[in-house]
C-alpha cells in the first residue's frame, strides 16, 4: 500500500517508520523545511530509542521518504494520514485543530482517486465530519473516506507500543476504508492484535477516555500516597494490593509528582471542554486536572519542608528534568513547576538529564547543568530525583553522599528503598513511604 503521512512529529514519524517496516511504501511530509532536511540525511529530531536505525533501515530499503512536497505524495496515496499537533489552544484548553484543516485542504486539493483520509492526530469528537466537509466542499467530486484511528503509542516505548499495540482502534462505517486499514494493518493480526471496528466519533472518544482514565488512574495513586504519609503506609503496597485485583490491574499506579507530558495535560484539558461543550461535564476528569496541577505545584513544598524548612541561599541537586525517562521531552515536566518554585525561595539549582537539558536550557532560567549525576551533587545541599532514567537507579550512594555537602535526598519517583537509604546514613524522603 502506498501511504502518506502529514506531519512528521512524534506520532507521525513513528508511525510512517513502522508502516514501512511492515511492507508499505511511505512518504512523510512535512512543511518543516530544516526538519526534512534533517530527516532526508538520516537524524532524528527527538529523542526515541530504536528509531534511528528502524527509518535508516527503511530508508535503505527503499520504502520511507521525506519531502516537503505533499503533491505527489497525496495524489499516489491509498490512505493519507494527518498526524500533525492539536496543541491546546491558549485559553479555553480546546484542542487547536488549525493543523487538522490545513492537512485537509491539501489533500482535498491533491488526491487523486479513491482515498482514506485517517485522522491519527487526537483530535475532539466530531472533528472527522469536519475534515469529510471540508474535502467535500472543496472536491465534491472526489472518492474517498474519513477514518478516525487514534494513536496510543508512549514516548519512550514508541516502536513496541506500535508493533504490539494492545488494540487498534478503527472508527469508519464504510467498508471500502475498512478493507483498507485492514490491509494496513495486517502485520498485526499475525500477533492477534485486537482491531476494534466502531463509529468514527466513538473511535475519536475512546482516545480521549483512554487518556482520560489513565491520567485519573495516577491521580488517584498520587492522592492515595499523600494519605499513606498522613497514616503512615507505604504506597507501593499499597498499589500491588489493589493492582493484582484484575479489574483494577497493575500499571499506572506508580505515586510520583504528578503527570506530564504531550498527551495527558492536553488532552484532559480537550476532553474537559469537550464534555462542558456538551453539557455533560465529566467532574472526575475536571478533578484530575485541577489536583494534578496544584501537586506539581506541592512538590517543591515537600523539597523544602525536607531541607528543614529554608532554602534560601542552598544548591539543590536535581537529577532528571524530562517528563519521563527515554525521551528527551520537557512538556509539561513537573521540574518545570518544581525547579522555578524552588528558585522563587532563593535556591541554587544544578540539574542533570541524560537526554533532556538541550530542550531545558529554553525552558529553566538561571540553572548550572551538570555534565553527569556525580558532577551533580558535588557540594549540594540536597539531592532531588525528579525523573527515573535507568541510570539513576543504581548509583554509587557512598560516591554521592561523599560528595553531597548535607545527606538528604527527596525521592520524588521512589527509585530507591527507604530502608537502604536510611541504613547509608542519608535523610531520606520519598513519596508515600514512610
Ligand atoms: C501517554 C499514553 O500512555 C499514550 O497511550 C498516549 O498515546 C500518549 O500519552 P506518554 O505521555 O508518552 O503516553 O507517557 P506515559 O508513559 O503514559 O506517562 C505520562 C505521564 O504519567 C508521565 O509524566 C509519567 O511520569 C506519569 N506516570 C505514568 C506516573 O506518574 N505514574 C505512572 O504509574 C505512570
Amino acid at each position: 500500500m502506498r501511504v502518506t503521512m502529514i506531519g512528521t512529529g512524534y506520532v507521525g514519524l513513528v508511525s510512517g517508520a513502522c508502516f514501512a517496516d511492515f511492507g508499505h511504501t511511505v512518504t512523510c511530509v512535512d512543511k518543516d523545511e530544516g526538519k526534512i532536511a534533517r530527516l532526508q540525511k538520516g537524524e532524528i529530531p527527538i529523542f526515541e530509542p530504536g528509531l534511528e536505525d528502524l527509518v535508516k533501515d527503511n530508508v535503505e530499503q527503499g520504502r520511507l521518504s521525506f519531502t516537503t512536497d505533499p503533491s505527489a505524495a497525496i495524489r499516489d496515496a491509498d490512505a493519507v494520514f494527518i498526524a500533525v499537533g492539536t496543541p491546546s489552544r491558549r485559553g479555553d484548553g480546546h484542542a487547536d485543530l488549525t493543523y487538522v484543516y490545513t492537512a485537509a485542504e491539501e489533500i482535498a486539493s491533491l488526491m487523486n482517486g479513491y482515498t482514506v483520509v485517517v485522522t491519527k492526530s487526537t483530535v475532539p469528537v466530531g472533528t472527522g465530519d469536519e475534515v469529510e466537509a471540508t474535502i467535500k466542499k472543496k472536491r465534491p467530486d472526489a472518492e474517498f473516506a474519513v477514518v478516525s484511528n487514534p494513536e496510543f503509542l508512549r514516548e519512550g516505548a514508541a516502536i513496541s507500543d506500535f508493533k504490539r499495540p494492545d488494540r487498534v482502534v478503527v472508527g469508519t462505517e464504510e467498508e471500502r476504508a475498512r478493507e483498507v486499514m485492514r490491509d494496513l494493518y495486517r502485520p498485526l493480526f499475525l500477533n492477534e492484535t485486537p482491531i476494534i471496528f466502531t463509529e468514527r466519533r466513538t473511535s475519536e472518544l475512546i482516545k480521549y477516555a483512554a487518556n482520560g482514565f489513565l491520567a485519573m488512574k495516577i491521580t488517584f495513586i498520587n492522592e492515595i500516597a499523600d494519605l499513606c504519609e498522613a497514616v503512615g503506609a507505604n504506597v507501593q503496597e499499597v498499589a500491588r494490593g489493589i493492582g493484582l485485583d484484575n479489574r483494577i490491574g497493575k500499571k499506572f499506579l506508580n505515586a510520583g509528582p504528578g503527570y506530564g507530558g504531550s498527551c495527558f495535560p492536553k488532552d484532559t484539558l480537550a476532553l474537559m471542554k469537550t464534555a462542558r461543550d456538551h453539557k455533560a461535564p465529566i467532574e472526575l476528569i475536571e478533578t484530575t486536572v485541577r489536583v494534578n496541577t496544584a501537586r506539581k505545584q506541592k512538590m517543591a513544598q515537600k523539597i523544602i519542608d525536607a531541607l528543614g524548612g529554608n532554602v534560601s541561599g542552598k544548591t539543590i541537586a536535581v537529577l532528571g528534568l524530562t517528563f519521563k525517562p527515554n525521551t528527551d521531552d520537557m512538556r509539561d515536566a513537573p521540574a518545570l513547576d518544581i525547579v522555578p518554585a524552588l528558585q522563587d525561595e532563593g535556591a541554587r539549582v544544578r540539574a542533570f538529564d541524560p537526554e533532556g537539558m538541550e530542550e531545558a536550557k529554553h525552558l529553566l532560567k538561571d540553572v548550572a547543568f551538570a555534565s553527569g549525576p556525580y558532577d551533580c551533587v558535588q557540594d549540594a545541599d540536597a539531592v532531588v530525583f525528579i525523573t527515573e532514567w535507568d541510570q539513576f537507579r543504581a548509583l554509587d550512594l557512598d560516591r554521592m553522599k561523599k560528595a553531597l555537602k548535607a545527606p538528604v535526598v527527596i525521592d520524588l519517583r521512589n527509585i530507591y528503598r527507604p530502608q537502604e537509604m536510611a541504613a547509608k546514613g542519608f535523610r531520606y524522603v520519598s513519596v508515600g513511604r514512610p
